[in-house]
């Protein structure tokens, strides 16, 4: 694999922007493929057997631009689907779970760690798993959010009614003692300035995208295969499922400087068609 290959990066839809997002600022040479798979999102309330079969469709699609790296951006596909799609894949393939697990137990003193996604996040385990593959000694309290997602996308990002939810959501996290929280979603690093007020100056938070960025950043250099500066911008090509304009609105909310070009494609049977 050359260094100049692309990164390719996936998720169920538009929130997987937050990791995008935060790759551009840590490799700003690198350039970016992004499926969002807007057809079918949301992936959070599916089942484990569905979302490892539209991971796996997504990754298919994305193995056509040889990436020199795959990121599943996405928690739910990640807690779900990456020890399968990581059997099929010849190329690096990395997840946020493992860097936000590590993450979080570098922050936390206490040991006492709590963790918030989706649904299939929740149930599939994969965070006190992670954790506990690191630190058995550690203690991991889980709590699925899923209002937080449509909250995002319909732009409620931050007043009253995001607070009154995250603290209700957030409370009992909090009455167990953590002294660090993953938010482990993608669109959750959007409501983290409502987060931190909830939670006080007491609980570390643990942003999945920026992990990742971090994540990615050292497996390329440790590869020797970060892409050299050029004199031309790299390029960030955006690949969904549905319909554009969606994507771009709620792209806007989470990543409102966001460049590059969006097109609309067919993955898995429908490509087949
Ligand atoms: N991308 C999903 C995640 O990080 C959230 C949206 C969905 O449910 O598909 O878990």
């Amino acid at each position: 694999m050359t260094a100049a290959a692309p990164i390719a990066i996936f998720d169920s839809g538009v929130g997987g922007l937050t990791v995008a997002r935060e790759l551009r600022r840590a490799l700003a040479n690198e350039e970016i493929i992004y499926l969002g798979d807007t057809a079918r999102v949301p992936y959070g309330p599916k089942s484990a057997a569905t979302v490892k079969r539209f991971g796996g469709e997504c990754v298919e699609f994305l193995l056509h631009f040889r990436p020199k790296l795959v990121i599943i951006a996405c928690n739910t596909a990640s807690a779900t689907a990456l020890e399968d799609l990581d059997q099929i894949v010849d190329v690096p393939l990395l997840g946020v779970i493992e860097p936000g697990a590590r993450a979080a137990l570098g922050a936390s003193n206490l040991r006492r760690i709590g963790v918030i996604g989706t649904r299939a996040t929740i149930t599939s385990g994969a965070y006190p798993r992670a954790v506990a593959a690191l630190d058995k000694g550690a203690t991991v309290f889980s709590r699925a959010c899923p209002l937080f997602v449509p909250m995002v996308e319909e732009g409620r990002t931050k007043g009253p009614v995001v607070k009154a939810v995250a603290q209700e959501y957030l409370t009992p996290l909090l009455e167990q003692e953590i002294d660090t929280l993953i938010l482990g979603c993608t669109h959750y690093p959007v409501l983290k300035s409502v987060m931190a007020e909830v939670v006080g100056a007491g609980v570390t938070l643990i942003d999945s995208a920026e992990t990742m960025a971090t994540a990615a950043k050292e497996l390329l250099a440790a590869r020797g295969e970060g892409r050299p500066e050029s004199a031309e911008t790299p390029k960030q090509h955006f690949y969904v499922t549905d319909v554009i304009d969606e994507f771009e609105r709620v792209g806007r909310i989470i990543w409102p400087d966001m460049t590059g070009r969006i097109e609309r494609v067919e993955i898995g049977r429908a490509a087949l068609r």
